[in-house]
């Protein structure tokens, strides 16, 4: 596997456009990310994966600066997952003057959820994303499921600039207990890391009071955000949505493929989840 740091490295390493099934990651990889390398060499074409951690995409606030860089073994576990290069650029490399340029996604899907409580993350994501498919070129692109929002804006973003690109969600990797694999969990104490498990066991009771009593909605999400309040958690949202555009569902959805979502902090460290119902 090699690994390649210039955008004309990795251009003179491709056999051309449309060569390739592709995986943005920002590094500090775990399970999650290796089977969506799996999923995307089952196209029987190269895989690349990108590793660029991207500062459009955190608030000042956010976990930039200590977001783990951890090339070596990213490059490692690569290897063992049968990627075939890596685009790992430096800053300088992909934003060698400031990104002015950018991609604004649909408000009615990147305000909400997510974009309310990060603004300017999908913008962010999405420029990013954009740059990285115009040096990649890929056939294919794999994105996780756990991003439930961000696999939906980088879908109309394709298909609203009619790239050649079809994406593919992968399903989310979960720990035997039910914790959803994110690069954050690296944060979390031993202790947080059992308490972690609360996120999804709440978002699966909310699924299911949601089934059994459509018409209760807005209190059964109450209900559940005072579940995780009590056990010390500071909810951002807990939300049953339709899978189609993620606005709320009326009483003639009550039927349709819905997603719960939830992020919520614990600690220092802010978790999200989803699960289709
Ligand atoms: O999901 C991520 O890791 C990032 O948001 C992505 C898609 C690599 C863009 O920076």
């Amino acid at each position: 596997m090699k690994i390649l740091h210039t955008i004309g490295e990795l251009r003179t390493a491709l056999p051309g456009p449309q060569s390739c099934a592709f995986v943005p990651t920002m590094g500090n990889l775990h399970e999650g990310h290796l089977a969506l390398v799996r999923q995307a060499k089952q196209h029987g074409l190269p895989v690349v994966a990108s590793i660029f951690v991207n500062r459009l995409q955190f608030a000042p606030h956010e976990d930039f600066d200590r977001y783990p860089r951890t090339l070596a073994r990213d490059a490692e576990l690569l290897t063992g997952a049968g990627c075939d290069l890596v685009f790992a650029p430096d800053e300088r490399e992909m934003y060698p003057q400031p990104q002015a340029f950018k991609v604004v996604p649909d408000p009615a899907l990147a305000d909400i959820l997510e974009g309310h409580f990060r603004p300017g993350f999908f913008t962010g994501v999405s420029t990013v994303v954009m740059k990285l498919f115009t040096i990649v070129q890929p056939k294919i692109a794999v994105f996780g499921k756990k991003d439930y929002q961000q696999l939906m804006v980088i879908r109309r973003m394709v298909e609203q600039f009619a790239l050649p690109i079809t994406i593919e969600g992968g399903e989310t990797r979960r720990s035997d207990q039910g914790l959803a694999l994110s690069s954050r969990n690296g944060y979390l104490s031993p202790a947080e890391l059992t308490e972690a498990l609360a996120l999804s066991q709440t978002l699966k009771r909310l699924a299911e009071g949601y089934r059994a009593q459509p018409e209760a909605l807005e209190t059964l999400e109450a209900q559940a955000r005072e579940a995780l309040v009590a056990r010390g958690w500071q909810p951002d949202y807990l939300t049953v949505r339709r899978r189609g555009d993620l606005q709320t569902p009326t009483t003639a959805d009550a039927s349709a493929p819905l997603v719960v979502l939830g992020a919520a902090r614990l600690g220092s460290t802010r978790l999200i989840d989803n699960l289709e119902f």
